[in-house]
């Protein structure tokens, strides 16, 4: 699976929220709901204070589900383990800019390897960290949380960083926004260029995801 055109708004579920014991169930109600693409955090304990999945429960959800997996690996080592996710399943790989010594050949890598690839900034990371690599991405990631947990607060000054990032890639990279996204904070991030919504407790933590999803989309207008 490919992502989805740029330009197009997607709202993007992230299953951090949701009933871990149960994740094939929740990607099949988000994938009823018309989504393209689920967002899978994956976290090492090392490069964020908590730990998530890896490579065998992407392999598994694999068997479930035809929608892009859209992996975010907030990991110490993404290199070591960018090809354990392609051939997981991983359609898309985002590797944090502070955490590659060579995102070039890190790129280039996820490219031979058939994955789309996309790099990511901490709330504190400035624009220019990923500057010369940028267009080689398919996306970019701009935290709007300190990575590592759900349900924090949107942080607007890290949001703000979008609009620069838009200028640099022009119209044909998708810019996607993590942390904090709900009806309330969308129309900012989409106002600055953000065309790919991540959403993990404004989704997973409503009854009805269904609808959650409908007032996302509806609220980017
Ligand atoms: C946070 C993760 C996010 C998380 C967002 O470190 O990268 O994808 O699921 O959760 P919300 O939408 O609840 O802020
Ligand atoms: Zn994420």
């Amino acid at each position: 699976m490919r992502l989805p055109k740029p330009g197009t708004i997607q709202v993007v579920p992230s299953i951090l929220s949701a009933d871990f014991a149960r994740l094939a169930d929740e990607i099949a109600v988000i994938e009823s709901a018309g989504v393209a693409m689920v967002h899978l955090d994956v976290m090492d304990g090392h490069f964020v204070p908590n730990i998530t999945i890896g490579p065998p429960v992407v392999a598994k959800l694999r068997q479930h589900s035809t929608l892009v997996f859209d992996s975010h690996l907030m990991i110490s080592d993404p290199a070591e383990y960018a090809e354990h996710f392609a051939k997981a399943g991983a359609d898309h790989v985002t590797f944090h800019i502070e955490a590659a010594n060579k995102p070039e050949e890190l790129i280039e890598e996820l490219h031979r390897l058939g994955c789309s690839a996309g790099i990511c900034l901490n709330p504190e990371t400035p624009v220019k960290a990923i500057e010369p690599v940028a267009s080689l991405c398919d996306m970019i990631l701009v935290m709007t949380v300190h990575p590592g947990f759900g349900g924090q607060e949107f942080m607007p000054e890290a949001a703000e960083k979008i609009a620069r990032v838009r200028e640099i890639v022009g119209p044909d990279v998708r810019i996607e926004v993590d942390g904090g996204i709900d009806p309330q904070t969308t129309p900012t991030v989409v106002r600055y260029g953000a065309d790919t919504l991540v959403a993990g407790n404004a989704i997973f933590g409503k009854p009805d995801r269904i609808a959650a999803i409908e007032a996302i989309r509806a609220a980017a207008g």
